[in-house]
């Protein structure tokens, strides 16, 4: 394929306003840039990306007039309830401007799936609309699943109930089905819904996944759907001819790279819980303590919003980093990518958001799993018993729990040579998929060769 094929051609592309969503989506813009696609980013004011991190792309920033404040006095179904809601006319504004210009033939838009209110205003247009799955192929199934488990009685999900097997879903538990907590089930239902129906109703779904990962699940979506997919992930694996870079909206904390430069070879546990996911007082010190107890180094993100109400550290007892003798560092937001293929990293503990787990397989790293909500939950199930990449923390979080969780993982038996085997296999499937030939590669192509017919 032609690297100048999308030469001439625009893509619009919008993202959720949400680190775990913009990310992947301006990974995208990357790789269809390196297409020849000319690539305009629409997006919300609220979380807007920093247009320096892409100086090769268009950012047209639309005025939704969502606050910091009013986004935080809500749970996320309501917030992406809201967002829906709100750019629907800013949008329509924008697209009517750009629909005016002659410069560029439009390909089509591409927006995160959870933007389901971006396909009326595409239609309105005639214009195609391309969905991104941020997420996991095997979580959108069961949240695809979500009328047929309220129906048998699953949700909304009882706590008395959260190690019975979900029939319909081997190998999946109650504990494992993707609630959130929310005051409004109804909402979740509804949303959902919603967003199966506006992916039936588009142009076909790009997907950061890989076909020798998920092959179950996507083949079962490509027959039940029936629109074309396009599973070409890992996104950030692809090569560049311009390196990607990379774009957080917390500034990353590079010291802990030099730090990870004195540690010996695997020694490391990174702790990092993705950019929405907080715990309690309790649960903070429980981790703070089970992570000195394990007597293993390690690297703590502890986000200023990790514990709500608090500032930062100051729950942690006095003296407690010193103690540690230089075997601990806590920063407010790291360099991911780079921390996970540091050689000094053993393991990553992890609430398996979708970008995280996928990193931790790229990087050959096994995981401890403590899922929050939502996709994390499914994803947790995959990691621990389904791809044996990781070993889950069960029940309640606490100390001598993740003593033994962790004593596990970077221990030397048999367990864990197993766990580190599977991971580098799928590391190994990972480099496979995107060379010449491979089945992300050429997935990529025909995308390509689509997106100029639509
Ligand atoms: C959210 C959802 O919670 C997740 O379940 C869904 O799959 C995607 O959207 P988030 O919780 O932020 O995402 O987790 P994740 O998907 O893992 O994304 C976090 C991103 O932030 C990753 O790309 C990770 O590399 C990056 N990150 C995280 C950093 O760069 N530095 C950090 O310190 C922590």
């Amino acid at each position: 394929m032609e690297k100048e094929s999308g030469k001439g051609h625009k893509v619009l592309l919008m993202p959720s306003p949400f680190q775990g969503h913009i990310t992947p989506l301006l990974q995208l813009g990357d790789i269809l840039y390196s297409k020849g696609f000319s690539i305009t980013i629409i997006h919300t004011s609220f979380n807007s990306p920093d247009p320096s991190t892409h100086p090769h792309f268009t950012f047209l920033p639309i005025h939704e007039s969502l606050s910091q404040s009013e986004a935080s006095s809500m749970d996320s179904l309501r917030l992406v309830d809201l967002i829906n809601s709100r750019i629907k006319q800013p949008l329509k504004e924008c697209l009517a401007k750009l629909m005016l210009s002659k410069e560029d033939t439009i390909s089509c838009f591409i927006a995160d799936a959870t933007l389901h209110s971006t396909q009326s205003v595409c239609d309105g247009f005639e214009l195609p609309r391309l969905v991104l799955r941020t997420g996991g192929a095997a979580s959108f199934a069961v949240f695809a699943s979500i009328p047929l488990l309220r129906e048998k009685g699953y949700f909304p999900v009882q706590e008395s109930r959260l190690e019975e097997p979900v029939v319909e879903l081997p190998p999946l538990k109650v504990k494992d089905l993707p609630w959130f907590e929310t005051r409004d089930p109804e909402l979740f239902y509804n949303l959902t819904s919603t967003i199966f129906d506006t992916f039936k109703a588009s142009s076909g779904v790009i997907w950061n996944t890989f076909e020798e990962l998920e092959s179950s699940s996507i083949s079962n979506f490509s027959k039940e759907f029936g629109i074309p997919i396009y599973p070409i992930g890992p996104f950030h694996k692809h090569h560049f001819p311009k390196p990607s870079s990379s774009f957080s909206l917390l500034t990353p904390d590079t010291s802990c790279i030099s730090w990870l430069d004195t540690k010996e070879h695997k020694s490391v546990v990174y702790v990092s819980f993705g950019s929405i996911a907080s715990i309690t007082e309790a649960e903070f010190l429980e981790l703070a303590w089970g992570l000195a107890h394990s007597n293993h180094p390690f690297l703590w993100v502890v986000r200023p919003d990790l514990v709500r109400g608090l500032e930062w550290l100051e729950l942690l007892p006095d003296g407690f980093m010193e103690g540690l003798g230089g075997r601990g560092c806590i920063v407010k937001w790291a360099p991911q990518e780079e921390v996970l293929g540091h050689e000094a990293i053993g393991a990553f503990w992890t609430h398996c958001g979708w970008n995280s787990t996928l990193e931790s397989i790229c990087e050959g790293v096994p995981m401890i799993c403590m899922p929050c909500f939502g996709d994390q939950k499914v994803n947790a199930k995959y990691v621990s018993d389904v791809w044996k990449v990781g070993l889950r923390l069960e029940g309640k979080v606490e100390r001598v729990e993740i003593e033994r969780v962790i004593k596990r993982i970077m221990g030397g038996d048999d367990e864990r040579k197993e766990i580190r085997e599977n991971v580098l296999n799928l590391k190994e499937k990972v480099n496979l998929c995107l060379k010449e030939g491979g089945s992300s590669y050429n997935c990529l192509n025909a995308l390509v060769n689509y997106m100029l017919r639509l």
